[in-house]
């Protein structure tokens, strides 16, 4: 893992109450979607939602006209709406100055930013590669890794959470359900590090996207190569199962395969890797919730749905409105408006949550974290997976995880959410 660079220090016990919440729904926006004031944003949730579930921004970090909702209601109806699109013109925020370089020529052709009719396609035919066979490693190969890191730093008493677990976790994993070669994988964890640094538009400077840019290149002939090689000589790996897909005779275009497999690489790690990290967060300030997880193991199932409600890694996303829709309460989103879906207010929203802002590891709710409709993550089965695994393997073998110091670093992030540094400490066995 490179460094992060500059990110915001948290206290582990609370952020401090904001004083003075702006009625001014605008100011409360920017506030939110400010990468430098990652702390506290909750209460700034409440407020806008409070002041206009649908609100139409002016703000200059946002496109002109975009509604945000913070509503659950808005969301997921937005969320399940036939005229809701993923807009392929957003891809564009990775077309740096019209340079067509290689970052945008890939995310064009990922799932998420093709026209409706192609989007369905690809994800059925990737829903079909998500076989049985493919996945059945998942769960052992998780536990082998969560062990594999925990050897290295179980005898110093001490680590950092994301550094030596949670960031290190998701991506060997999903590097190895793939059937990426083990000599190739610091390299792809190299590329993809930089390009899910490019992947922010909101924080991307020059030499970020340049490195987006070279990491887009590396990725393409490895992928091609290797996608290449499997369609040749099978194996029992994801990669063989992409390019084994058919529908009516129709399986994958070789651009499409290429940025399934990044895709499939980049959503698959920083969300997971930040869900572990929040979840660790907020264990440790709820520490009776943490008690009972580490004694009443058969928890774990709920505990990481509430985990995922109370902060999602991914807060927003982006829609545009193919036709108007009409939400409850009268708003209307115009035809061809964008539209910000924040689903980390929608699943505090009191409407819906009794006590949204307390961690109740068996409430049992439904949320947002995953999306909803036609987006909804397709690999919400292998996080879910994964994240039970870790947390019970961390548990088993650390149980006095607690945390070191007085503070914790959330990442400079606005559309994920997710620490950067959490030092942890534990109980040596008495000698
Ligand atoms: C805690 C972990 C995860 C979270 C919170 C998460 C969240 C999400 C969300 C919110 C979306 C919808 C994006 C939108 O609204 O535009 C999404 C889509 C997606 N996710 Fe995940 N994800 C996680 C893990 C994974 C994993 C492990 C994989 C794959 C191995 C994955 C693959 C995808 C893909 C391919 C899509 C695009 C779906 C489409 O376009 O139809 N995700 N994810």
């Amino acid at each position: 893992m490179k460094d992060w660079g500059p990110g915001i220090v948290r206290p582990w016990k609370a952020d401090p109450e904001p004083v003075d919440l702006s009625l001014d729904a605008d100011a409360i926006l920017d506030h939110i979607l400010d990468p430098d004031r990652r702390g506290s944003l909750h209460p700034f949730y409440h407020r806008l939602r409070a002041l206009a579930p649908c609100h139409p921004s002016r703000s200059p970090r946002l496109p002109r006209g975009c509604h945000v909702l913070t509503s659950y209601r808005h969301v997921d109806r937005v969320a399940r709406s036939a005229s809701a699109v993923n807009d392929p013109d957003t891809a564009r925020v990775f077309d740096h100055d019209g340079q067509q370089g290689a970052f945008y020529q890939l995310m064009r052709h990922a799932m998420l930013f093709l026209e409706k009719a192609d989007h369905d396609r690809v994800r059925r035919l990737v829903y079909k590669a998500f076989t049985p066979r493919a996945i059945a490693p998942l769960r052992a190969l998780t536990e082998q890794t969560a062990n594999a890191l925990l050897d290295a730093v179980a005898s110093a008493g001490r680590m950092d959470f994301v550094r030596d677990f949670a960031y290190p976790l998701p991506i060997r994993v999903i590097g190895r359900l793939l059937g990426l070669p083990d000599e190739a994988q610091a390299r792809v964890e190299e590329w993809a590090w930089d390009f899910a640094r490019a992947g922010d538009p909101m924080t991307a400077d020059a030499e970020t996207i340049r490195r987006g840019n070279l990491a887009a290149e590396g990725f393409y002939g490895f992928f091609e190569s290797l996608l290449d090689e499997r369609r040749r000589h099978p194996q029992a790996d994801l990669m063989t199962t992409l390019v084994q897909a058919e529908e009516d005779g129709r399986g994958l275009g070789r651009e499409e395969a290429i940025a399934t497999c990044v895709l499939l690489l980049q959503a698959g790690h920083e969300t997971t890797a930040d869900l572990l990290g929040n979840a660790i967060v907020n264990l440790f300030a709820h520490p009776h919730e943490l008690a009972r997880l580490r004694e009443q193991r058969e928890l774990m199932p709920m505990a990481v749905e509430e985990l995922l409600r109370f902060e999602p890694p991914v807060q927003l996303s982006m829609r545009l409105a193919r036709e108007p829709i009409a939400l409850e309460g009268g708003s209307i989103l115009p035809k061809g408006s964008l539209v910000a879906l924040v689903y980390g207010a929608a699943n505090r929203d009191p409407e819906i949550y009794d006590e949204p802002d307390v961690l109740r590891l068996e409430r049992g709710a439904q949320h947002l974290a995953f999306s909803a409709g036609a987006y909804y993550c397709i690999g919400n089965a292998l996080a879910r997976s994964e994240i039970q695994t870790a947390l019970r393997v961390l548990l088993d073998r650390i149980p006095t995880i607690r945390p070191e110091g007085d503070s914790f670093v959330q990442r400079r992030t606005v559309r994920m959410r997710g620490p950067q540094q959490l030092p942890v400490a534990w109980d040596l066995p008495q000698s």
